[in-house]
C-alpha cells in the first residue's frame, strides 16, 4: 500500500468531505449507539456499556496505535507483541485499525493474519480512517454489529449537498476474503459492546471514546463520558482517544459538538480521578506530564501521551517545536524516536528518494544528535552518542532536511510521501502493568532488526503511585 497512489487518497477523500463539505459521523454515530443500547437492553448488559476484564488485583494490557497497513513496519511489531501478549490480560488498538478506509475486506491481511499470534483479546477505538466505510468493517469485526442498509446523512445546505454524492460508499465485501477474515481471529470475548465503551480492569477503568473523523465528539457521547467518568470516583481512570490531547507542543481539549464544555475538561476534573491520556493518530510517541490541580495540595500529575507508532508510516519527531506548553518543557517532555534519529533516518530515506541513495543529504545520528544539542533540544540528552564538533557540510544538511516540511496538508503529506519499508522503523507500542499501588508504564521500541526481535529495548518508562 503506498500513499502516493492515487487511487489511495482519492478512496480517502471522506477525510476531506467530512472536514470542509459535511460530516455524516455523528448520526452514524448514534445509529451504531442505538443499535448497541437495544442489544444491551435485550441481554442485560451494562447500559453504559461498561464491560469487566480483569477481576484481579494486577493486570497487564498492551496499547497499540495506528496498526494496518499490512506491511513491513505493521509486522515487525507483530513479533514482539506476540511474545508480551503471553503474559498480558488484553491489548486495545487505539486508533486506525485498518488503512486506508477501514473495509471489512482488509481485516484479514491488515490485523487477523498479522496478530495470528497474539493470544489475547484485542478491543479498539475507532480512528478517523476506521469511519472512511461509515465503521461498518470495525464494527462488524469488534461489535458484531451490521447495518449494511444505513444510508449516510449530509446536512440540507447546498454545500452539505454537493457531499452525498461524492462521499465514499460502502464497498462491497467479497464473500470469499470475508470468509477466511473472521476465521483467524475470533472476536474479543467479552464483546466490545460500542464504538465508545469502558473496560474495567483490576483497580482502574480504561475508557475509550469515538472522535470520529474531524476528532469532535457528540453531545450524547460526551453525557457518557461524564458519566462513566464520575460513576466509580475509587477507580483510577486512563483514557483512551482517537485524537490525543497534548501532541506536537500543542495542546487540543477535544470539542464537543453544540457545547463549550471539552473532553479535557472531563480528564482534569478531580472527581474523575484521571491519571493518563493516551491518543494514536500521530505515529510516534509522545509524552506531557501536566501538572493540575487538586483534590491533594500541591496539585497532581496528568500523564499525557501520544502513542500512535503501531505499525504505519513515521511520522517524524524532528518536526515537533521545542515544548513550552502548559507547565510542560524540554526538561520533562519524552518523545521516540529521538529527534536526532528521526532526522537522521528521514535523511536516509529522503536521500534515497532523491539522490539514488548517493550520501549526498544524509546526516548520521551523532552529528544530528549535536545539532539539536546547539538548538536546545532534550532529544540530545540521552545515552546515544553525540558528536563533538559539527563540520559545515553537516550543518547545511541538518538545516535542509530538518526544515524538509512534513507539515498538515491532507493528511500531514511529509511524512507518507517519505513512507518507508525497511528497518530501522522506530515502531512503538506501551505495556501498562497495574496493581493495587501503583501503574509502570513502558515505551518499546520496535526497529525491525533482528538483534532485538524479541528483546524490544523500554525507550521510556514512568511510574504513577495510585
Ligand atoms: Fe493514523
Amino acid at each position: 500500500m503506498s500513499w502516493l497512489r492515487p487511487s489511495i487518497l482519492w478512496q480517502s477523500r471522506n477525510d476531506i468531505i467530512a472536514k470542509f463539505l459535511s460530516d455524516p459521523t455523528a448520526a452514524a454515530r448514534a445509529r451504531w449507539v442505538a443499535l448497541a443500547r437495544q442489544r444491551a437492553q435485550q441481554t442485560g448488559a451494562h447500559p453504559d456499556f461498561v464491560i469487566s476484564c480483569s477481576a484481579g488485583d494486577t493486570i497487564s494490557m498492551l496499547v497499540i496505535g495506528d496498526t494496518g497497513e499490512g506491511d513491513n513496519s505493521q509486522y515487525a511489531v507483530a513479533s514482539p507483541l506476540a511474545d508480551m501478549a503471553k503474559n498480558a490480560d488484553f491489548a486495545v488498538i487505539c486508533s486506525d485499525v485498518i488503512y486506508p478506509t477501514g473495509d471489512l475486506d482488509d481485516y484479514g491481511r491488515k490485523f487477523h493474519h498479522p496478530y495470528r499470534n497474539l493470544d489475547l483479546p484485542i478491543y479498539a477505538v475507532p480512528g478517523n480512517h476506521d469511519w472512511y466505510d461509515g465503521l461498518h468493517g470495525f464494527m462488524h469485526y469488534f461489535c458484531r454489529l451490521d447495518d449494511a442498509g444505513y444510508l449516510p446523512q449530509f446536512g440540507r445546505g447546498l454545500v452539505a449537498r454537493l457531499a452525498g454524492p461524492l462521499w465514499r460508499r460502502l464497498p462491497q465485501t467479497n464473500p470469499a476474503t470475508t470468509g477466511t477474515v473472521t476465521d483467524e481471529r475470533r472476536p474479543p470475548d467479552p464483546l466490545q459492546p460500542a464504538p465508545y465503551f469502558a473496560i474495567d480492569a483490576g483497580p482502574v477503568r480504561f475508557i475509550g471514546i469515538d472522535t470520529g473523523i474531524t476528532g469532535d465528539i457528540d453531545e450524547d457521547q460526551y453525557h457518557w463520558l461524564s458519566r462513566v467518568s464520575l460513576d466509580a470516583p475509587e477507580r483510577p481512570k486512563i483514557l483512551l482517544t482517537g485524537k490525543p490531547i497534548y501532541v506536537d507542543g500543542e495542546h487540543h481539549p477535544g470539542r464537543v459538538t453544540g457545547r463549550t464544555e471539552t473532553v479535557d475538561g472531563v480528564v482534569t476534573d478531580p472527581r474523575a480521578n484521571y491519571v493518563m491520556a493516551i491518543g494514536g493518530d500521530i505515529h510516534n510517541y509522545q509524552r506531557y506530564p501536566v501538572p493540575v490541580a487538586g483534590p491533594v495540595a500541591g496539585g497532581r500529575t496528568i500523564q499525557y501521551v501520544v502513542s500512535g507508532g503501531g505499525g504505519a508510516y513515521m511520522h517524524a519527531t524532528h518536526r515537533i517545536p521545542l515544548i513550552n506548553v502548559n507547565g510542560v518543557d524540554e526538561s520533562k517532555f519524552r518523545c521516540y524516536p529521538l529527534r536526532r534519529d528521526s532526522l537522521a533516518r528521514f535523511s536516509q530515506v529522503i536521500d534515497k528518494k532523491l539522490f539514488g541513495g548517493s550520501g549526498t543529504i544524509t546526516i548520521d545520528a551523532p552529528a544530528a544528535g549535536r545539532y539539536y544539542e546547539q538548538r536546545g533540544a532534550a532529544t540530545a540528552r540521552s545515552n546515544r552518542p553525540v558528536a563533538d564538533r559539527l563540520s559545515l557540510g553537516e550543518r547545511i544538511k541538518a538545516e535542509v532536511v530538518h526544515r524538509i516540511p512534513a507539515g498538515r496538508f491532507f493528511h500531514r503529506v511529509g511524512s507518507e510521501v517519505f513512507d518507508f519499508d525497511d528497518p530501522p522503523f522506530f515502531k512503538q507500542f506501551l505495556r501498562i502493568d497495574v496493581n493495587n499501588r501503583k501503574i509502570t508504564v513502558s515505551c518499546f521500541g520496535v526497529t525491525g532488526c533482528a538483534g532485538t526481535e524479541h528483546t524490544p529495548p523500554i525507550e521510556d518508562q514512568f511510574t504513577i503511585i495510585l
